[in-house]
């Protein structure tokens, strides 16, 4: 092979510029070129928030590696903490809101920018998969309320009580002082957002809560919102968030994340700006002396991070160097600050 053309072999043809490297060779040649792709080191990649995305990432791993497309892992990984009634900020086994009643928000988005989600929904274990039924058999990206739970029992879902019996003592005990303040970190609360890079390069992300505890009856998070709780552009990068909702919801937080990778900075880099931003609208702010938001995000390239705005936040990665583990992320401040 001449020298010329092991240099080109080796080299990310965007670096040279398309034009200038076809004008100097034969047809052969580029029909060579064309096909070649510098492959990122680490894929596949999965990244979740909390504890619980360890579990979730292991599943929807194993499902990758059998075969399953990147949305059915996805359904399945983060189905883990959805039926797990020990994760008590994820479907059955959420605590509920003000009135007792567990209701759950998810939505999951693909490589091709479909995105299907499910708000306010009730009495469905696993609202990430009847999300997923929105993006595949409706004109829609949303539905809510008993809206969308007559859509999940016409998809064959089944209803069932997702108040567990540990939950609704813990209601029962909120009601004796019936005070609003979100418990996030406290029990490594918090929503599961899964983000995954497959073996091809492509993006796809899902997120699943119940919510914050003891919420009015009827309030949305930021999770079922694409844009806020999830966002992904398959040309540049995914990105999702935890914590507080509203303050994810006021500040377009997923999507400003993946706009910032745009624009060239790295996962951390784009996760701490917009956390400086939540906090710089927030300082003043009734929610600020509970506020907590978390982000994390990974790049077409397969670099990946996170930041929060206070400490307690850790998410899980498993890829194929160092296989599943927790990480933490750098963070603004302290919960004592
Ligand atoms: N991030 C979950 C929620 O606020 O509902």
């Amino acid at each position: 092979m001449s020298s010329r053309r092991k240099f080109i072999k080796n080299t990310a043809l965007g670096t040279l510029g398309a034009a200038s490297v076809f004008s100097q060779l034969s047809a052969s040649e580029t029909t060579r070129i064309e096909f070649k792709e510098v492959k990122p080191k680490k894929r596949p990649l999965i990244i979740s928030t909390w504890n619980h995305g360890l579990a979730a990432n292991e599943e929807a791993w194993n499902r990758l590696k059998s075969g399953s497309s990147a949305l059915d892992a996805i359904v399945a990984g983060v189905g883990i903490p959805e039926a797990d009634p020990e994760v008590r900020s994820v479907g059955y086994g959420g605590l509920p809101d003000r009135e007792g009643k567990v209701t759950l928000d998810a939505c999951i988005m693909d490589k091709n920018s479909d995105c299907g989600a499910v708000s306010f929904l009730q009495g469905i274990k696993h609202p990430i998969a009847v999300a997923k039924k929105v993006l595949e058999n409706t004109p829609h990206v949303m539905l809510t309320g008993t809206g969308a739970l007559q859509f999940a029992l016409s998809e064959g879902f089944k209803e069932e009580n997702l108040l567990t019996e540990k939950s609704k003592l813990a209601w029962e005990k909120w009601l004796e002082n019936s005070k609003y303040k979100p418990v996030i970190n406290i029990e490594n609360h918090d929503t599961i957002s899964m983000l995954l890079l497959d073996e091809e390069g492509n993006l796809s992300g899902g997120c699943t809560t119940s919510g914050a505890a003891w919420k009015i009856h009827g309030r949305v998070g930021d999770s079922p919102i694409i844009g806020a709780g999830l966002f992904l552009d398959n040309e540049v990068g995914a990105a999702a968030a935890t914590g507080l909702g509203e303050a994810v919801i006021r500040t377009a937080g997923s999507a400003m994340v993946v706009e910032l990778m745009r624009q060239g900075k790295s996962p951390n880099e784009a996760c701490k700006e917009i956390v400086e931003r939540i906090y710089n609208k927030h300082k003043n702010h009734k929610d600020m002396a509970y506020l907590q938001v978390g982000f994390i995000a990974v790049n077409k390239q397969g670099e990946y991070g996170g930041y929060s705005l206070r400490s307690g936040f850790n998410y899980a990665v498993y890829d194929t160097e160092k296989g599943n583990r927790m990480e933490k992320p750098d963070f603004k401040m302290t919960w004592k600050d």
